[in-house]
């Protein structure tokens, strides 16, 4: 089927543009800037049209041809007239896709309440939805929270439970919501397709509070059980603006995520369970584990952020929910002769200038019971997952491109090294990421005592591969 996905640099839309590649689809996006979904993936198996939904007239091209098309737009990091952006984006898509004769559109929009006052965000994505299905035959499928590996409301329940052990909170905490998790959201968008299916379905696993939210991430952490103190008052205006002082989430959205969690918005899901019976929505805590797994692994395919443009406000030293130091340099070696400095560090040849620092470390981890620096390794030159690299594990390795470390010294959190190569013209890049997960506030108060040293360490790394790189033979990588 030919399939157009709006909204393809965003959290959902850049994740399934490959599943809908994998199954044989022929799909075409629509962005706004076709810079930003360059060195995707998937970039060179999609066609790439350049439109924007608010410019009637570069609809045309992208609808032309196209079987059905997934509506996953949305204007809210726009300003305050987001409204009424979404109402003129779907009105001009609408028209567009019925020129086209486009059969249907599956548009992802947001579970409302039952009753009561529904927040202007909710009622906008309502109001998209009747817009597009006004004109073309419209499956409108509902999510509240979705849950996955750098989502928004992942990303806001996890930095609260990571930062804070005692929370004073609204008592819309034990409001109950209906989270679903990113892959399920993403199989029944794409399940769809081959059902004969118009208007609406939520979707959903079982609710859940924001309390036993952040109760089983901190259980599925290992985190000692967050202490809750609920005040009788609501104040979604004010919970919203904590929530940006303490997570990377910005306002704009902070906003919408707690309003949602205001009131019970839990759908009725026998629609979804009569449409897509094979689809056995996956339970909050599997979503959780499984997006936590995801970040450890660092294979977050797309981020709540991923759509925001450039310079978007949320701290660069924080990213898919750890800390995060990034260098890199540039290399006038092969990638292959990069990576051959890389896989020798640590053992007798050290980590650099700062090996003093590494020592003194290693002798205070010894001191309370961890492994220390001096474990060396098993071969000066191969590497091979799980074996240990002195003080680290081998997570990952992947010749000549990418190496993942774990640090196994007794750390108030989890760290990481990581280390990819890649061609740049007729030498090679290096990246060098030192990752982060704090426990706590004592977790970021050691981070943070560190890091000033960190800083000339991690560059000393650097130096200490590009000097290995100048002088290391070529050899095969292994
Ligand atoms: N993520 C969730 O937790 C969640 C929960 C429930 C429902 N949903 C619904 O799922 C859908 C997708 O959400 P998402 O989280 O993937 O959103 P997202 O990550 O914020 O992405 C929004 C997308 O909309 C595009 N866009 C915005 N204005 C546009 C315009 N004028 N013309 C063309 N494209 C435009 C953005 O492109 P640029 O890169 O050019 O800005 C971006 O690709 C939305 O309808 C949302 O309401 C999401």
């Amino acid at each position: 089927m030919k399939i157009l996905v709006t909204g393809a640099t965003g959290y959902v839309g850049g994740r399934l543009i490959p599943r809908l590649l994998d199954a044989g689809h022929e799909v075409r996006v629509l962005v706004r800037d076709p810079a930003r979904v360059q060195r995707r993936p998937w970039s060179d198996q999609v066609q790439v049209v350049q439109g924007d939904v608010l410019e009637p007239q570069s609809l045309a091209p992208a609808c032309r041809g196209i079987d059905q098309a997934y509506y996953l737009i949305h204007s809210m990091y726009a300003g305050d007239d987001y409204d009424q952006r979404d109402r003129a984006g779907a009105q001009h898509f609408a028209r567009a896709a019925s020129a086209a004769q486009i059969a249907r559109i599956l548009y992802l929009g947001a579970i409302q309440p039952e009753a009561g006052e529904r927040s202007a965000h909710l009622h906008s994505r309502r109001e998209t939805g009747a817009v597009l299905a006004a004109a073309v035959p419209t499956l409108e499928l509902r999510a509240g929270p979705i849950i996955g590996s750098g989502s928004a409301s992942f990303e806001m329940c996890r930095y609260l439970t990571e930062r804070l052990p005692l929370m004073v909170t609204p008592r819309w905490i034990d409001v109950p919501v209906r989270p679903v998790a990113i892959r399920t959201a993403l199989q029944i968008l794409l399940a769809a397709l081959d059902r004969d299916l118009t208007g609406v379905v939520d979707l959903g696993a079982d609710p859940v509070t924001f309390r036993e939210m952040m109760a089983t991430y901190s259980e599925v952490r290992g985190l000692r059980p967050r202490r809750i103190l609920p005040t009788p008052v609501l104040a979604p205006g004010l919970a919203a603006r904590w929530v940006g002082l303490i997570t990377p989430i910005t306002n704009d959205l902070a906003v919408p995520l707690v309003q949602g969690m205001c009131s019970p918005i839990l759908g009725d899901l026998r629609k979804m369970r009569e449409h897509f019976p094979e689809i056995e929505p996956l339970p909050y805590r599997r979503a959780v584990e499984l997006a936590l797994a995801r970040i450890t692994q660092g294979q977050v395919e797309t981020r709540w952020s991923g759509s925001m443009p450039a310079g978007a406000t949320y701290h660069l030293t924080d990213r898919e929910g750890m800390i995060q130091e990034q260098q890199s340099r540039r290399l006038p070696t092969s990638p292959a002769r990069t990576w051959e400095a890389v896989r020798q560090l640590g053992g007798e040849r050290g980590w650099g200038a700062w090996d003093w620092a590494w020592r003194a470390r290693g002798l205070l981890d010894q001191a309370i019971g961890g492994p220390g620096i001096r474990r060396g390794r098993r071969d000066a030159r191969q590497i091979l997952p799980g074996e240990v690299v002195d003080f680290w594990r081998v997570e990952a390795v992947e010749p000549p491109r990418y190496l993942l470390l774990r640090a196994e010294f007794k750390l108030p959190g989890r760290a990481w090294l990581r280390f990819e190569i890649r061609a740049h013209g007729s030498g090679s890049e290096i990246v060098q990421t030192a990752f982060f997960a704090p426990k706590g506030l004592r977790g970021l108060a050691y981070w943070w005592a560190l890091y000033p040293v960190h800083l000339p360490v991690f560059a000393a790394l650097l130096d200490q591969i590009e000097r290995e790189a100048l002088r290391a033979p070529t050899a095969r990588p292994r």
